[in-house]
Parts: C-alpha cells; structure tokens; sequence
C-alpha cells in the first residue's frame, strides 16, 4: 500500500439503484488529506451507499470521486478494486470476518493478495493491530468463538494491517460496549491525525462526532453539511 493520506474532491456525483431510484446525490464535497469525518443521517439517508461510492464498491452513474490525482468514478471494477486495495482500509457495518479463521489470519488476510515483500509487513502490522485493539494473546483459537464486539475489533485490525492512506468505516462502533466504543473512536481518529491517514466514518456515535474534525449529515441521499473541507 501506498499508504499516505490522500485529498477526496466529490463532484456532480449521483448514485441510482436497483429499479432506477435515486440513492445519493453530491454536487461538490472536497475532504482535506488527513483529516477525520464523521457522516451521520437517518436510517436508510444513503450513507452506506455514500462510503461504498467512496470506496469503488458501487460505481456512479454519473460524477467523478477524486482521490488524489485518481478519479475512481470511470475505472472499471478491477481497477477500482485494485485502487481500494492499494490505498484503502475498509471496516464493515457487519464485522465480516471468516469465522473458521483465527484472529492474526483474519487481520493479515490482505498479505495474501499483496505481493511476497509485502506479506510480512502486513502480518506484523495486522499484530500490531490487534494487540493495540487488546486482542493480543488470542493464539489460533477461529473467530466465531470472540464476542461482536471482538469480531469487530478484529475487522478493525484487518483495515488497518495494510497501511492504508484510507480509512472508511460503516458504524465501527456500533456492535461495542461503551469503553471498548471509546477507545476504538479514539484510536481511530488518532490514526487519522498523527500518522496521516484520511478518515470517513458513518456513526451516531458521539464519541467519534466530538474527535471528528468535521461533521457531514446525509439526508435523503442529499449532504447538508458540506462548507469548508
Ligand atoms: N442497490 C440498491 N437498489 C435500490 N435501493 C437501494 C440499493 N442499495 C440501497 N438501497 C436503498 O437506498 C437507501 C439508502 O441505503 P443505505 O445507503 O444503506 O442507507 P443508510 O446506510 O444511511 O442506512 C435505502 O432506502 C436502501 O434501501
Ligand atoms: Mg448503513
């Protein structure tokens, strides 16, 4: 992974679903490299769909999404999922993991599409990871035996083990109790800050909203809150 922050310019973005509806729409947004945002809307406003636009995971009908000097909008998939590979981290609403896997497999699962330089340094930073996340010591023992909350702190570990320039997480915080929901939104904005990463999470989390260095709203796929980036 490249791993350094990149600048997001959205532009004359619109998103159409299944049976031609209309999901999202953003005319201008500019994220600033680095920085820590937090999306926040009702259920069903588009944010999901909002940060799988972000991360090449659906394409646009219309609109370019500049990462960079990378305008993923046009790419075709495979170049799209080879640009998410490289630059992005991404932690799922739902944690994800491969229950029949352990923990560190979990977390190094980008070593097996890296190249062999890379296999290590992923592995030792997917250690890393967890450890900083308290679920070090965890040994072989498959995923489905931790907790929601493990499991996502795992999914976390795995986003972070490449080094991605880009974090974007849906509700990573939402399946945790309280303290463990306070470190994560802690660690995850400390990320975004001292070792310059850009961060997009989508929470109701006021633990995330207070460290956020901007807050966006999404409501009926429109953003509200888009001043100053
Ligand atoms: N592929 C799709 N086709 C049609 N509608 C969709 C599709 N994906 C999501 N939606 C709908 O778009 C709206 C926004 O979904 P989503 O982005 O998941 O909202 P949020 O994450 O804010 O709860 C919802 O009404 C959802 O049912
Ligand atoms: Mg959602």
């Amino acid at each position: 992974m490249t791993g350094h922050a990149q600048k997001l310019e959205v532009s004359s973005l619109t998103v159409t679903g299944d049976g031609g509806r209309r999901l999202l729409c953003v005319d201008s947004l500019t994220i600033a490299a680095g920085s820590a945002v937090v999306v926040r809307g009702p259920s069903g406003a588009g944010k999901s769909t909002f940060l799988y636009a972000l991360a090449g995971m659906i394409a646009p009908e219309t609109g370019q999404i500049r990462w960079g000097e990378t305008d993923i909008a046009p790419l075709p998939e495979p170049a799209r999922a080879a640009f998410r590979r490289r630059n992005m981290g991404f932690v799922f609403q739902e944690h994800l993991v491969f229950e029949e896997l352990s923990a560190p497999e979990n977390a190094a699962i980008a070593a097996l599409y890296s190249g062999r330089a890379d296999r290590g340094r992923i592995r030792d930073r997917a250690a890393a990871e967890l450890a900083r996340l308290g679920l070090d010591g965890v040994g072989t023992r498959r995923s489905d035996t931790f907790s929601g909350g493990e499991r996502q702190r795992i999914a976390v570990a795995r986003a972070l083990a490449g080094g991605p320039g880009i974090i974007l997480a849906d509700e990573p915080t939402a399946s945790l109790d309280r303290d463990n929901a306070d470190r994560l939104a802690r660690d995850l904005v400390t990320l975004a800050r001292t070792e310059g990463r850009t961060l997009i999470a989508v929470s109701h989390d006021p633990a995330l909203h207070e460290r956020a260095d901007r807050l966006i709203d999404i409501v009926d796929g429109r953003l509200l809150e888009a001043a100053d980036g």
